[in-house]
C-alpha cells in the first residue's frame, strides 16, 4: 500500500510501513466506557501496541455518517460536496491532513508527536480486537459495512501528565508555530496533551480547508477559528498555573507544620 490520503487538494498522509498483520495489542489507552449516544459518538479508541519490537499508540477511528458531518450553511450547499465533507471534516481524514502537513514539513516530532502513517486494518486485526477487548462497535452504518477500520500510528508518549517536563511557554510557542503552518487544532485542552505533546488532531482544520473559505464563512468567523487554539491554550495555562500555586501552597503549609511539630517535640533545656 503506497497511496497517500486523502485524495483531495492539500496535505496527505503516507501509509504505515510496518507489518500491520502482526500488531500486538498491549492495552486500551482510551477510557473503557464511552458515551455512545447517537449525538455524541466518540472519535476513536486508542491502543498501546507493539509492531516489530516498536511501541506505538494506534488510534482507530469510528465511522461517521456524511449528513452528521455536514455543516448547515444555507446557500453554501454546492460547496459542501460529499468529498469535501468526508475529507475535510471526518475525524480520521482531518487527522490525516494535519499530520500530513506536519510530516511534509518534518515538524511532527517537534510540534506534536511523531506520526508513522495511516492504515486500513485487515479483518484479522479487527477480529483480534474483538477477541482481546470485546470491542466490535465502530459505528458502521449500512454504507460502511464493507469498509475496513481506519487507523493512524503515532509514537507512544510515556507520560501520564499533560505537561511532563515541558514548560508551558514552550508548549504555547509550539502551538503558535503549528498555527503559522496552517494547522488549527480546534480541541486544545489538558486531555489532549501528554508529556507536553499535543497528540489529538481529529477536529483539526488544515489549510486549504472548507472552514477557511470566504465563499462559505465571513471574515469574522474565520478569524475567530484562527484565534481559537491560542485562546483555549490561555485557559489551559491559567488552570495549570493555579494548580501549581495550590501545590506549592500545600507543600509550604506541610513543611511549616512539620517545623512546628519538631519545635514542640524538643526537650526543654
Ligand atoms: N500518542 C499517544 N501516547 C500515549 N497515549 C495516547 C496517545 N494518543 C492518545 N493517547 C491516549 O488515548 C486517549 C484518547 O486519544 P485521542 O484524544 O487522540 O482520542 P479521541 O477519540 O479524539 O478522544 P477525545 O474525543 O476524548 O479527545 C488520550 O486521552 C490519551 O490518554
Ligand atoms: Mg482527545
Amino acid at each position: 500500500m503506497t497511496q497517500l490520503i486523502p485524495d483531495i487538494r492539500g496535505p496527505k498522509l503516507p501509509p504505515f510501513q510496518g507489518d500491520v498483520e502482526n500488531i500486538e495489542f498491549m492495552g486500551l489507552l482510551s477510557p473503557k466506557r464511552q458515551d455512545n449516544s447517537s449525538d455524541n459518538i466518540p472519535h476513536s479508541r486508542v491502543f498501546q501496541i507493539n509492531v516489530g519490537g516498536n511501541r506505538y499508540a494506534l488510534k482507530i477511528f469510528n465511522f461517521f455518517n456524511l449528513e452528521d458531518l455536514r455543516p448547515f450553511v444555507p446557500g453554501g450547499e454546492h460547496l459542501l460536496t460529499d468529498r469535501i465533507v468526508r475529507y475535510h471534516l471526518d475525524p480520521f481524514y482531518a487527522e490525516c491532513r494535519a499530520f500530513g502537513l506536519l510530516l511534509q514539513e518534518k515538524k511532527d516530532h517537534s510540534l506534536a508527536v511523531r506520526c508513522h502513517g495511516y492504515s486500513f486494518l485487515p479483518q484479522t486485526v479487527e477480529n483480534r480486537i474483538y477477541e482481546q477487548f470485546g470491542i466490535d462497535d465502530w459505528h458502521r452504518e449500512a454504507e460502511d459495512q464493507q469498509h475496513p477500520l481506519r487507523a493512524i500510528f503515532k509514537d507512544y508518549i510515556p507520560y501520564k501528565s499533560s505537561c511532563g517536563r515541558k514548560k508551558l511557554s514552550a508548549m504555547r510557542s509550539n502551538l503558535k508555530q503549528l498555527n503559522e503552518l496552517g494547522v488549527y487544532n480546534m480541541d486544545i485542552r489538558e486531555d489532549n496533551y501528554r508529556g507536553g505533546r499535543l497528540f489529538d488532531f481529529s477536529l483539526a482544520i488544515t489549510a486549504p480547508h472548507i472552514n477557511l473559505s470566504l465563499k462559505l464563512w465571513s471574515k469574522r468567523q474565520i478569524e475567530e477559528d484562527i484565534r481559537y487554539d491560542l485562546e483555549c491554550f490561555e485557559r489551559f495555562e491559567k488552570s495549570e498555573n493555579e494548580k501549581q500555586m495550590e501545590k506549592r501552597a500545600t507543600q509550604s503549609l506541610a513543611s511549616e507544620r512539620e517545623l512546628r511539630s519538631r519545635g514542640k517535640n524538643k526537650a526543654p533545656r
